[in-house]
């Protein structure tokens, strides 16, 4: 059987203002059934699956009880960050949880806020990664890139032997710049890391031990000292704070030599920002998508949204222009700017 960890505990600005600091992307419904969170619990539930770890902070604690119980999901642990240190601290205090009652057990690392429209053949491609991550091996899952996109990190495939279900890895290269991301698009060998991996409790903590000793001992503290909460593992403070703040991606996986491959076949997305929900939110064929109580008369490239009941949203002769209306801020944006609403609502936040 498979743990599933989910981590949730980023907070999503550029989806602003639907994703809110107390109540951010992974908990709302944005496209498909449920929240993101749900979404995620969901794919990885029954099928071989055990109940899913949770790794959150404490605000969102309530929120993610809540979320699983309406799904009848029970979590098997959900561990309580004192602060965000980013995933490579989450995940190792999520393996060391998993060892615990289990050192060769397979986890199944998943963010939070991915889309993935067909979960059945999702989980027909993890099933592929199985049997390399019970021999040791960190299996990554990868994308065929369409875009050279600069936020994910990109995998270069090496030969695949015969017979064999994953491609060796020659290199993993977390969010190139542009230059790089365009070269390596071009060179056609290389994948989108998805930002979901595969491995056993015991081959990550290892990993830690050869490339990051320091942060291996302070989240071992941090876990061994960890107090039981209601329900939740609360993660020692103290040495929870001298973990550095990195993600898994430069931490581990690109020093590590034991990677392999599975290409996604699937659908897959990042609903990193509006312009990415526009296209999975059944967008007509002028490019107009829409979503509440909204009326939108001769509009083309354009997503409108409207939260609220009580406010119905009217677009005329619209053109490439996104419009989020919540009760109590709208958001108005040229859409070749949405990448940029992150970038505003940190502003907005450090003036108020
Ligand atoms: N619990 C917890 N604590 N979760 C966290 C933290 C944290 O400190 N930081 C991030 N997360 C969660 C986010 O909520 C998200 O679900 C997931 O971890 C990934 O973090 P992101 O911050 O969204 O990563 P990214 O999108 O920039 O990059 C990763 O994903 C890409 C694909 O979406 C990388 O793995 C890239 O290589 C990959 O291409
Ligand atoms: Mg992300």
């Amino acid at each position: 059987n498979i743990t599933p960890v989910i981590l949730c505990g980023g907070s999503g600005t550029r989806l602003w203002p639907l994703s809110r600091r107390s109540y951010p992307k992974q908990f709302v419904p944005i496209v498909g059934d449920g929240s993101l969170f749900q979404q995620s619990a969901k794919r990885c539930h029954g099928n071989g699956y055990n109940a899913p770890v949770v790794v959150t902070n404490s605000d969102f604690r309530f929120i993610v009880t809540q979320q699983l119980a309406s799904e009848g999901i029970d979590p098997g642990a959900i561990l309580i960050e004192p602060d965000a240190r980013n995933t490579a601290p989450a995940l190792l205090a999520a393996a060391f949880v998993v060892a615990q009652s289990d050192p060769e057990g397979l986890i199944l690392a998943a963010p939070s806020d991915h889309y993935i429209e067909q979960p059945e053949v999702f989980r027909q491609t993890v099933a592929r990664g199985t049997e390399a991550a019970a021999q040791g091996r960190i299996v990554t899952f990868g994308i065929a890139p369409d875009r050279p996109e600069t936020g994910y990190g990109y995998l270069e495939l090496g030969e695949m032997a015969e017979g064999a279900a994953v491609h060796p890895l020659t290199r993993f290269v977390e969010k190139p710049n542009e230059v790089r991301a365009t070269e390596m698009l071009t060179a056609g060998n290389f994948m989108w890391n998805s930002g979901i991996f595969l491995y056993s409790a015991k081959t990550l903590i290892a990993a830690f031990e050869t490339y990051q000793p320091e942060l291996l001992s302070n989240v071992r503290k941090a876990v061994e000292e960890a107090q039981a909460d209601l329900g939740f593992l609360r993660l020692a403070p103290e040495p929870w704070g001298e973990s550095e703040d990195i993600s898994i991606d430069y931490a581990i996986m690109e020093k590590v030599d034991n990677l392999s491959v599975v290409i996604h076949d699937g659908d897959w997305s990042d609903l990193g920002g509006w312009e990415a929900v526009r296209q999975h939110g059944n967008a007509d064929e002028n490019g107009l998508a829409t979503s509440g109580p909204v009326t939108a008369v001769e509009c083309s490239n354009t997503l409108l949204r409207s939260e609220s009941d009580a406010q119905q949203l009217v677009g005329l002769g619209l053109d490439n222009i996104v419009a989020i209306a919540m009760p109590d801020a709208v958001l108005v944006a040229d859409r070749s700017r949405v990448p940029d609403v992150g970038k505003v609502v940190k502003t907005l936040r450090a003036e108020n």
